[in-house]
């Protein structure tokens, strides 16, 4: 099928929130990436994600009510990989990743600071879709930062990018 679908742009999305590790309640700040996110809708401003149900990053959307899409350069493939083949249930991805933690401006929610745009969004829908849940975020914040160019997935470990 990604045949079909594909190249489409890849992002991190970022997330912050208390869940239950090793029997022990902690807050958690987590990066996963995705390939299926998009606008939504003009008025008001809204954009969706669509996330996997087994995904650390559902628990942590249920409970925090909000996320930032991380826009991200074609130099950050293996780190974008990275975050999309482990689970931030048992490991720091900010930290394994070097990818530079800051806060986001208008919610309670980490960002990437080498993301060349964010958008930060608090949760005001869910819809299941299957194995997936669609997150509908009103969008609070977005920043474009740098104009550069934008990493696109084809399928497996193949990227592409923009021409400008
Ligand atoms: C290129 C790529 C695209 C992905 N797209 C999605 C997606 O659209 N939705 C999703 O739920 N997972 C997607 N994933 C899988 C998650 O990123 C992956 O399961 C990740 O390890 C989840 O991390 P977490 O358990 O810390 O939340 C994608 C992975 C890769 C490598």
């Amino acid at each position: 099928m990604t045949e079909i679908t594909n190249p489409r742009q890849v992002v991190l999305i970022t997330t912050r929130a208390k869940a239950v590790v090793m029997g022990k309640e902690k807050e958690n700040d987590n990066i996963f990436t995705i390939d299926w996110h998009m606008p939504t809708s003009f008025s008001p401003r809204l954009y969706a994600i669509s996330v996997g149900k087994e995904r650390f990053s559902y628990e942590l959307l249920k409970e925090s009510g909000c996320f930032v899409v991380n826009f991200m350069s074609p130099e950050y493939e293996k780190e974008i990989l990275y975050c999309g083949r482990h689970s931030g249930r048992h490991i720091d991805k900010f930290k394994e990743s070097k990818l530079t933690k800051e806060d986001a401006d208008n919610i309670d929610c980490p960002r990437i600071k080498e993301a060349l745009a964010y958008i930060e969004c608090e949760i005001i829908n869910q819809l299941e879709t299957g194995d997936h849940v669609i997150f509908v975020g009103k969008i609070i914040n977005s920043v474009l930062k740098n104009k550069g160019k934008r990493l696109f997935h084809k399928t497996g470990d193949d990227f592409t990018t923009t021409i400008d």
